[in-house]
């Protein structure tokens, strides 16, 4: 499966319900070698990317959050630790997130990400060294069903202004 990016890009959903069906580790590669290419700020690349695949590790993720339970049925996630040194190092971690979720979705492999954790727990039963701060979590893998679903979003018109903002503008 080949994508066109704006299609990518329209298509994709975060799903939560995976398969119990293997990615291949070619696949899984690829999207951490996009997570490699995607550009820091400064080009510091401060940020390391923990893997996680073992079952039991991906339970005791689930555990370690509080609003990402469903990575438990994940077949891997990827925990993105950004130095928070940086004032620009939540922008690092959003780009990389969507650029390997994109990555993901270009071969049928769906995601989402969860940013709510018990940082302790987390630190503790993955090794995350002080200087790195756990920023977001994504949990990628084969659906469960058949993706289909219009996205929710606001229209064009309401997001967007031309030259300037118009804070009287009520649409
Ligand atoms: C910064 C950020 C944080 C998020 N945190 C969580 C989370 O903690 N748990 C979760 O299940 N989903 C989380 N999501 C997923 C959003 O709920 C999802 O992107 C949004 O509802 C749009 O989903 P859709 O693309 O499938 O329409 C997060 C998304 C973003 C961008």
């Amino acid at each position: 499966m080949m994508v066109d990016t704006f299609e990518c890009i329209a298509t994709k959903l975060d799903v939560r319900d995976f398969a119990q069906k293997e990615v291949p580790s070619e696949i899984k590669s690829r999207i951490l070698e996009s997570a490699r290419l995607t550009g820091t700020g400064l080009n510091t690349q401060h940020w390391r990317f923990v893997l996680v695949q073992n079952k039991d590790n991906l339970k005791k993720l689930a555990e370690d959050s509080t609003s990402g339970g469903w990575v438990s049925g994940a077949n891997f996630a990827v925990i993105v630790l950004t130095n928070p040194k940086y004032r620009f190092h939540l922008i690092d971690a959003g780009r990389v997130v969507q650029d390997m979720q994109l990555a993901a979705w270009n071969h049928g492999v769906v995601s989402c990400v969860f940013t709510g954790i018990k940082e302790e727990k987390l630190r503790n039963d993955f090794g995350i060294p002080d200087e790195l701060s756990p920023s977001i979590i994504v949990g990628f893998g084969y659906p469960a069903r058949t993706i289909k679903g219009r996205k929710n979003r606001l229209q064009l018109d309401e997001l967007v202004f031309y030259e300037k903002y118009d804070s009287s503008r009520t649409a």
